[in-house]
């Protein structure tokens, strides 16, 4: 089992390494193990966007996970290893695109796998994607769970591929190394600290500045992002070798996840809620078009991501809450966080009609378990 280093005053303890430090789950990642006392050095590209981690007391390595040389450098001296980064993507894209996936996500991992391996940093905890992991193909809401293999033969996504192979690199390192790795399964996180932004953080902001003129049926699991950082260093204490956990906080329908905007913001939803199976088709066309024509205009509904609502995935987290004692908290309060951190620190959200939030957005919103959850207002409109 693996334990963090914590600062005990004069001690030189060596640091956590985090890869991918100043995204979504890495910057609040990060917070977390500061205010647990963690010593932490992470791994940035120069080019990025790293606001994610300024003024935070952190030790700075620059580097790509593409590059081993260069990853085992930033490695080396560091206990623990959170292995976070990712491209993120929910496009078929080109070739180019598509290779940058697969490197980034399945060589990177293979490179930060090998550094952690050579420099003896110990147990390495990789984020994985609840889109990677499998479900019943008969009857796709049927809860998923660990033990369920990812079926490729599907439609899929690059990304969706490209995060199941990269499991595949972590048991391979396992059993033909003996290498200690967790997998930290993550489902569409909601949160604060949303730097980059988010895709969901994105659509929020627009949604609150009534930008967001539709929006389709369909599901998925949400994580708040306190509780996919609690996962992390939950398969890091606790977690065994060689084994995936998954987390979320709650399943939500997307009518369900528009009410709870509605009520965070006080923005009336927009009158126009088109069946995805509508959508897919829309989105298929569109999606043709600009990954040929535009392909660095943002597609908002692509058919990868109607794609995976219209299966409404649903996630049990059993593993997680027997063997490490998970306890997801509300889904509601991470939509408050989120809400407060576009409001108060980005200052994205410039309609007049939206409210004021008093939660800060960093982190600061209350701590309410799942189980105090009252239903959203879903104003009939739940799927
Ligand atoms: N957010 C979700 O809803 C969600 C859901 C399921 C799983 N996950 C998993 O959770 C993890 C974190 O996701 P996130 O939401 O925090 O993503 P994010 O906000 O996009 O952050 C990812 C970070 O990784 C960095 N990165 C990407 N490729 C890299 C490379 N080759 N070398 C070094 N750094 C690289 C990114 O830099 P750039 O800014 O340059 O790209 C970014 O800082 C990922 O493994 C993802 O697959 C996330």
């Amino acid at each position: 089992m693996a334990a963090e280093a914590s600062i005990s005053p004069g001690s030189r303890v060596p640091p956590v390494f985090v890869t991918g430090a100043a995204g979504h789950v890495g910057a609040n990642l990060v917070r977390r193990l500061l205010d647990d006392g963690v010593r932490v050095r992470v791994l940035l590209r120069h080019e990025d966007n790293n606001q994610g981690l300024e003024g935070l007391d952190v030790e700075r390595t620059f580097g790509d996970i593409r590059d081993l040389e260069a990853t085992r450098r930033a490695i080396e001296g560091c206990r623990g290893v959170y292995h976070v980064a990712a491209r993120i993507s929910t496009i078929e894209g080109n070739r180019a695109h598509r290779r940058e996936v697969f490197e980034c996500n399945v060589l990177g991992t293979r490179n930060v796998l090998r550094a952690a391996r050579e420099t003896g940093a110990g147990r390495v905890v990789m984020t994985g994607s609840f889109s990677a992991v499998g479900y019943d193909l008969d009857n796709p809401s049927a809860p998923s769970n660990e033990a369920m293999q990812f079926y490729p033969m599907e439609r899929t996504m690059p990304y969706e591929r490209s995060k199941s192979l990269a499991e595949h690199e972590c048991w391979r390192a396992a059993a033909a190394a003996g290498q200690d790795v967790v997998v930290a399964t993550c489902c569409a996180v909601i949160g604060g600290a949303d730097f980059l932004p988010s895709r969901l953080g994105r659509a929020m902001c627009d949604y609150s500045n009534r930008k967001l003129h539709a929006y389709v049926d369909g599901g998925f699991e949400f994580v708040a992002a306190r509780d996919i950082v609690e996962g992390h260093l939950l398969c890091m204490r606790h977690g065994r070798s060689g084994e995936k956990y998954i987390f979320s906080s709650e399943y939500k329908t997307i009518p369900e996840i528009i009410g709870l905007w509605e009520e965070v913001s006080g923005v009336p939803r927009p009158r126009r809620r088109i069946p995805s199976s509508a959508m897919l088709v829309f989105s298929e066309v569109a999606s043709f078009y600009l990954s040929r024509c535009h392909p660095d205009f943002p597609q908002r509904f692509t058919p990868g991501a109607i794609r995976l609502l219209r299966k409404r995935l649903h996630a049990d987290t059993g593993k997680a809450q027997r063997e490490l004692g998970f306890r997801p908290t509300s889904l509601r309060a991470a939509v408050r966080e989120a809400y407060a951190f576009h409001y108060h620190q980005r200052g994205v959200i410039t309609n007049p009609d939206a409210k004021r939030p008093s939660v800060n957005g960093a982190g600061q919103a209350e701590h309410v378990p799942a189980d105090r959850d009252v239903p959203p207002d879903t104003g009939g409109a739940a799927s």
